[in-house]
């Protein structure tokens, strides 16, 4: 089916108390093994084109891609640009069909952060397409990287609520504990911090770098308001491994597809576990419908401008 935009998805399972997975695809194999296991899952799901991805394969066949992938099943399925750089690439993604943005402005001053995500906000919004933000930050990983240093750039709750009244963003994304591209799962969440963002700022809260984060962390935040949990090391690191798998099985084999095929099956694995273990499987029908263009949101001229393009 056509995509669908992130939204409501999001507030179902902010009330039902599950996560949708949010996978980073970098090319053909990886969109097609995070859709194919939402499929086989019946489970909504967010393919998410990265910056890395966009300077790898191009904003137009990193979108093209997953939107042929939604049209082959019968499962919601979101295209959404994770951590976007600028105003100027949110326009961009937002004229190349995506259903659902990013701002991320973390690592600008407040009130600089505050300012464009609210501008990407209201034009998103006049053609139906929700923006999530981020707010505190979620490192990147380093071997240097301190516990202290995580702790300081997490969010603040009560800015928190401020920033979401004055963007009016549809998702936030927070720093409470996971660092981003950990290899092994041993990071710790703030579980209460998560909490108190969701009393002052009642909107669906999004987990960043959960490649690194324990199993049990991770449910407890969902049953604390954390409802979207992006996925991208992890993944890599299975498809990696099926690439050396392959190798090693078929030292003489020159035809690449044979290895490709192997890591295709290796990160379907991956996603299988990441949508069995945030509750979503089974969950297909919560965004049945509400894609842009439907009659519930305003942006009913998108599919036909976008298929001038
Ligand atoms: O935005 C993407 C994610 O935050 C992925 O983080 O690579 O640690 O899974 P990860
Ligand atoms: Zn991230």
């Amino acid at each position: 089916m056509p995509l669908v935009r992130s939204k409501e998805i999001l507030l179902a399972a902010l009330e039902q108390r599950f996560a949708v997975g949010a996978f980073n695809a970098n090319n053909m194999e990886q969109v097609q093994a995070i859709v194919e296991v939402a499929q086989e899952e019946r489970a909504p799901v967010i393919v998410q084109v990265s910056q890395g991805a966009i300077r790898y394969a191009g904003l137009e066949f990193a979108a093209g891609m997953v939107k042929i992938a939604a049209d082959l099943v019968d499962v919601p399925v979101v295209l959404h640009l994770d951590h976007g750089s600028s105003f100027e690439q949110n326009i961009r993604c937002l004229r190349a069909g995506f259903t659902s943005l990013m701002f991320d402005g973390s690592e600008l001053p407040y009130e600089e952060n505050v300012a464009i995500t609210k501008r990407v906000c209201e034009i998103a919004h006049a053609v139906g397409i929700p923006v999530e933000a981020e707010l505190g930050r979620v490192l990147q990983f380093a071997p240097g990287v301190t516990e202290e240093e995580v702790k300081r750039a997490m969010t603040d709750p009560e800015q928190a609520g401020e920033f979401v009244a004055r963007t009016g963003a549809d998702s936030l994304a927070v720093a409470v504990g996971s660092v981003h591209a950990m290899r092994e799962r041993r990071a710790r969440l703030d579980i209460e911090r998560i909490a108190a963002i969701r009393r002052r700022a009642n909107l669906p809260l999004v987990l960043h770098g959960s490649s690194g984060v324990k199993e049990e962390d991770l449910k407890e935040a969902i049953q604390s308001g954390i409802c979207k949990i992006n996925v991208a090391t992890y993944l890599n690191q299975a498809f990696t491994r099926g690439l050396k798998d392959g190798l090693a099985k078929h030292p003489d084999e020159v035809d690449p597809r044979k290895f490709l095929a192997i890591s295709r099956e290796y990160v379907k694995e991956a996603v299988r576990e990441k949508i069995r273990l945030f509750g979503s499987a089974g969950r297909a029908g919560v965004g049945g419908g509400l894609r842009p263009g439907s009659a519930r949101h305003p942006g009913t001229q998108l599919e036909k401008d976008e298929s001038k393009e």
